[in-house]
């Protein structure tokens, strides 16, 4: 789709925005992650789990990619970057699928600190799957306090606060199929 053929995002929605990622290179990049899962999960039967609200664009965009006999879910985390350096956290939706035994590949919009993700893999891991992976749209890792490993990576970003693509501010801009950095108020 061409830019401007869909005119949702006038000036006034991105006037505090800064261009970072159009929705060409962003579509390109899932095509690529897409390949890859696509060879790694021939003949498996992997269990797609989003993370909200985040993924739910990412999500959307890859698993249309994705020709494999394969199932959806959500998990919703709650972090806190604590004293610890573990940082703690608290699942709010929990999944609703069985996970013992699955091939489950986490989908992340994005790995800041690491502790969502961190979360989410140690959740799923008590719950027997044969394996669990990870695939992050877009990574900060400037910004990480607990190590995750990214086993299907898409952009690495600065240390800048991000909008779009399924990232929000205050729950806004969610909807932007570009990625912008926020401008300081
Ligand atoms: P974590 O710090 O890695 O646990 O990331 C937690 C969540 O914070 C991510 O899944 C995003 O939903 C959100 N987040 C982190 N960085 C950004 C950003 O730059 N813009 C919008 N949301 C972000
Ligand atoms: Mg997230």
């Amino acid at each position: 789709m061409a830019h401007g053929e869909d005119a949702v995002e006038g000036p006034s929605v991105t006037s505090r925005l800064r261009p970072l990622l159009d929705r060409e290179k962003i579509q390109a990049m899932v095509d690529a992650l897409a390949r890859q899962i696509q060879q790694d999960y021939m003949g498996k039967n992997p269990l797609i789990v989003g993370t909200l609200k985040g993924s739910f664009i990412f999500l959307a965009d890859l698993v249309r990619r994705l020709d494999l006999q394969l199932q959806v879910d959500f998990v919703m985390v709650q972090s806190y970057a604590g004293t610890r350096s573990t940082g703690r956290c608290r699942v709010v939706l929990p999944l609703s699928t069985p996970v013992q035994g699955r091939d489950v590949l986490v989908v992340e919009d994005i790995v800041d600190t690491g502790l969502s993700a961190d979360c989410v893999i140690k959740y799923l891991k008590r719950k027997g799957p044969s394996s669990v992976r990870l695939c992050a749209i877009f990574d900060k890792p400037a910004r990480r306090k607990v190590p995750v490993h990214v086993d299907y990576r898409g952009f690495e970003l600065p240390d800048e606060f991000v909008v779009g693509y399924g990232l929000d501010c205050d729950q806004s801009y969610r909807h932007l199929p570009d990625l912008w950095a926020m401008e300081e108020k």
